[in-house]
């Protein structure tokens, strides 16, 4: 692989031990998958954050980066961490598991990462360009980056979306070539999409179809970027996609080739498949919303959702710190609490312990959280739209 002067000198160990470390598995990574160079990267976003995920052995690793001291060179911003980083021990997380958390936001902090712990960097601070190099981890931010906004990233692992933090840099491969976005699929949606969950249902679907194929779709005709971000995280976790395309709707759409694709189409009967198929629960005992992370627009539709009610049982709606403080100051927060809900920051439903707060059965809108959930956190889901998650808890 063709390296800089500069690009050399950090595999050397001119700009310390520590970066010669990370660069090598950047080039490493580059070599296995024939990548010519290296690129300057925009923006990181670093995936493996809760404890949970990383265990002792994850958090001695950052910890020993951060004691030498390593920097991030470029902006860089948390996947979701095990817990609510403020408010966790009104929300019952167990205080063995918060030190353990906090020794490893610690570590970033050292790092100069900026602690901002979400799956939505987008709507949090951390906006890439159309056609911008960044090098994301979380797999529907990796989708969202790449099909909604353009701009370009493979699904980075937590080390190697480190090492290109620390070395500004990552190699020159798969979706960061125009070549490789090309569609390899068409999805034809003859099915109508009302709320969020439906597309997360669509995209839980269409992953299982086509694996890790990039979709272009037709049918689709009038999704925000709420249904967007849900349908590509769920076709990201049953399926693998990083990248995918709506006709008139996404920016590649129309500069892709999409013309003799093999074909597939969505009726409305694989929809209701899907929801059947994902609850194997009967009565949640506890309803999460924001899996992605919820947008502002999502916590005011709740807020006015349960305004003036009572919710019987908990009812939380996960989201980044910095939408949670715009919740606050519009008064969204003081409505959901007086209800009875949470606005919980900085975690999410798969990452956090909740198998060890006394949940069994949960209630989740998102495709991609009732895929994990049953895995990752021993639960048995009911998958509904939050009117009738909602009508189950109040
Ligand atoms: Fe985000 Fe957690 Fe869902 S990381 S996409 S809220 S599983």
């Amino acid at each position: 692989m063709y390296l800089t002067k500069e690009e050399e000198g950090m595999l050397q160990g001119e700009a310390g031990e520590i970066y010669s470390r990370l660069f090598r598995l950047l080039v490493r990574l580059g070599e296995i998958y024939g990548a010519e160079k290296m690129i300057s990267v925009g923006s990181v976003q670093v995936a493996g954050v809760s404890y949970k995920s990383i265990g002792e052995p994850g958090t001695a690793f950052l910890e020993d980066i951060a004691a030498q001291q390593a920097k991030a060179k470029v902006l860089t911003f948390l996947n979701p961490a095990g817990m609510d980083l403020e408010n966790y021990k009104a929300l019952g997380f167990p205080e063995s598991f918060a030190k353990n958390q906090l020794r490893i936001i610690h570590a970033f902090k050292q790092m100069g990462i900026i602690i901002t712990s979400t799956c939505t960097p987008y709507l949090a601070g951390n906006l890439p360009r159309f056609r911008e190099h960044i090098a994301w981890s979380e797999s529907s931010a990796v989708s969202f980056a790449n099909s909604v906004i353009g701009a370009r990233t493979n699904r980075e692992g937590g080390p190697s979306a480190l090492a290109a933090s620390l070395c500004g840099r990552t190699p020159e491969y798969g979706l960061h070539i125009w070549e490789n976005r090309q569609p390899t699929i068409q999805v034809d949606v003859q099915t109508t999409l009302e709320t969020t969950s439906d597309y997360g249902a669509l995209g839980y679907y269409v992953g299982k179809q086509v694996k890790n194929k990039i979709p272009y779709f037709t049918g689709i005709t009038d999704a925000n970027t709420d249904h967007l971000k849900a349908l590509g995280a769920a076709m990201a976790a049953s399926g693998a996609v990083a990248l995918y395309h709506i006709e008139e709707l996404t920016p590649e759409a129309d500069l892709v080739s999409a013309s003799d694709l093999e074909t597939i189409s969505v009726e409305p009967i694989h929809l209701k498949e899907t929801y059947t198929k994902l609850t194997q629960g009967d009565e949640p005992d506890i309803v999460i919303l924001g899996c992605p992370h919820a947008s502002l627009r999502e916590i005011a539709e709740l807020a006015k959702k349960v305004d003036g009610k009572t919710l019987k049982k908990p009812v939380w709606i996960c989201t980044s710190r910095m939408m949670k403080e715009a919740a606050d100051r519009m008064g969204f927060t003081d409505i959901i609490t007086k209800a009875g809900g949470q606005i919980v920051s900085d975690t999410c439903m798969v990452v956090s312990p909740i198998e060890d707060m006394g949940f069994t059965q949960t209630g989740v809108n998102s495709g991609k959280a009732a895929n994990y959930m049953p895995g990752f956190c021993k639960q048995k889901v009911i998958f509904a739209d939050i009117d009738t998650l909602l009508s189950e808890v109040s």
